[in-house]
């Protein structure tokens, strides 16, 4: 998910939780890094936005997240762009000046969305 600052990345997550019947409340994981959670699916909510490298983000189990049963949600994926896999979905969020919303789909399975 690719948005800057406060862009609503993390709303948007709270989002795919509800629909994931989560019911615990979804808070920003910019310091703890990753927050997980327990619902129709595992929910993986990421944020790499302190992380310098890839390989960080490799170290912090990455193949479990990327590539196991749950889904997984990334805020600032974009900085970590080489370990994105290839059929994940982008949501990218941009702020009008009105204050509202452009958000882009793409990759996504039945076509992009904006
Ligand atoms: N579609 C929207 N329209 C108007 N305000 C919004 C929208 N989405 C989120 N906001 C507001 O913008 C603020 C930031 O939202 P949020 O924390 O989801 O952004 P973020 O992209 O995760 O930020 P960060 O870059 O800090 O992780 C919040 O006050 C939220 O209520
Ligand atoms: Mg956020």
């Amino acid at each position: 998910m690719r948005g800057t600052l406060a862009a609503g990345k993390t709303t948007i997550t709270k989002g795919i939780a509800l629909s994931l019947g989560i019911t615990e409340p979804i808070t920003s994981p910019t310091f703890t890094i990753v927050s997980e959670y327990e619902g129709k699916l595992h929910l993986y909510h990421i944020d790499v936005y302190r992380l310098d490298s890839c390989e960080d983000f490799v170290n912090l189990g990455s193949d479990e997240m990327l590539y196991g049963n749950g889904v997984s949600v990334i805020e600032w994926s974009e900085k970590i762009q080489d370990e994105i896999p290839a059929k994940a979905i982008t949501i990218n969020l941009e702020t009008n000046k009105d204050n509202s919303r452009t958000i882009t789909i793409t990759n996504w399975p039945y076509g992009d969305l904006q």
